[in-house]
C-alpha cells in the first residue's frame, strides 16, 4: 500500500471528499492491545505512519511532540526494566498484569508531548500531541493494522518516565501499540449524542 508523498511546500491542498475515510471513521475501533501480534508495521510503513501522524494541526508550527519507537530486543529490555518497577506501584499485581499490553504487541510508539517555550498556551501544545496520537491510530488502521492508545502507570511513574527519557517539562501523551489483531474488537457503547451536543442560542 503506497502512502502518497506530502504535497510540495506551498502547493494547493484541495478538499477532496473521501467515502473510504468516512467509512473508516464510522466503524473504527481500537484493537485490544493484548491481542496485537506480528506482523506489525515494517520500517517503511512505520516511517509513513509517523510522517502522517506528525501532520496535525499545531498552533505556531512548534512541533511540540516527539516519538520514541519501542521494537524488538530493545522493547523487550524496556518491558523487563518496567517489570523491575512493578513492586513499587500502589497495586503491584495489577501493574504487572497491564504490562501484557506493552509486552505482546510487536511495535509500540510512545508519543511524547514536548511543549516549546512560546506564546502558544501549554494546553494547546498538549492537545496537538493528542491529535498526533489519534492520527497515528487512524493511519495505522487505514494501513490494515490494529492499534491501541494506552497510558497505564508507566506513563506517569517517575522511574519509567526517566527510563524512556521523558524530561520534567514533557508528558507521555500515550503509548500507541501496533500490530495485527488476533481477534476482531467488538463495538462498544458510544455517547448519546443528544446529551453532548448543544446549540448556542442568544
Ligand atoms: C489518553 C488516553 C489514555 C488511555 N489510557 C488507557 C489505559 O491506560 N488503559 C486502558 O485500558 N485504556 C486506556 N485508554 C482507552 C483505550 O484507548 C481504549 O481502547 C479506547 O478508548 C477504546 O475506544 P475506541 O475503540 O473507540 O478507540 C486510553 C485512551 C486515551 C485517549
Amino acid at each position: 500500500m503506497t502512502v502518497p508523498a506530502a504535497p510540495a511546500f506551498g502547493a494547493p491542498c484541495p478538499v477532496t471528499a473521501s467515502p473510504q475515510t468516512l467509512a473508516l471513521l464510522a466503524s473504527r475501533r481500537s484493537a485490544s492491545a493484548q491481542a496485537l501480534r506480528a506482523p506489525g508495521p515494517d520500517a517503511a510503513q512505520l516511517a509513513d505512519l509517523l510522517r502522517l501522524a506528525a501532520r496535525v494541526p499545531d498552533h505556531g508550527k512548534l512541533a511540540p511532540w516527539r516519538f520514541v519507537v519501542l521494537e524488538g530486543e530493545a522493547k523487550d529490555a524496556f518491558v523487563r526494566r518496567l517489570q523491575a518497577l512493578v513492586d513499587r506501584q500502589a497495586a503491584p499485581e495489577k501493574a504487572r498484569a497491564v504490562l501484557a499490553k506493552i509486552a505482546l504487541p510487536p511495535l509500540t510508539v510512545a508519543v511524547i508531548s514536548s511543549p516549546k517555550p512560546a506564546s502558544i498556551p501549554l494546553w494547546e501544545q498538549q492537545m496537538s500531541a493528542g491529535a498526533v496520537c489519534m492520527t497515528l491510530l487512524l493511519a495505522a488502521e487505514a494501513m490494515g493494522f490494529g492499534a491501541n492508545w494506552i497510558t497505564d502507570w508507566y506513563a506517569f511513574d517517575p522511574d519509567a518516565r526517566a527510563l524512556l527519557g521523558v524530561a520534567d517539562t514533557e508528558q507521555v501523551a500515550g503509548f500507541i501499540h501496533l500490530g495485527t489483531p488476533s481477534e476482531d474488537p467488538l463495538e462498544r457503547v458510544r455517547p448519546d449524542m443528544s446529551a453532548i451536543v448543544q446549540r448556542w442560542e442568544a
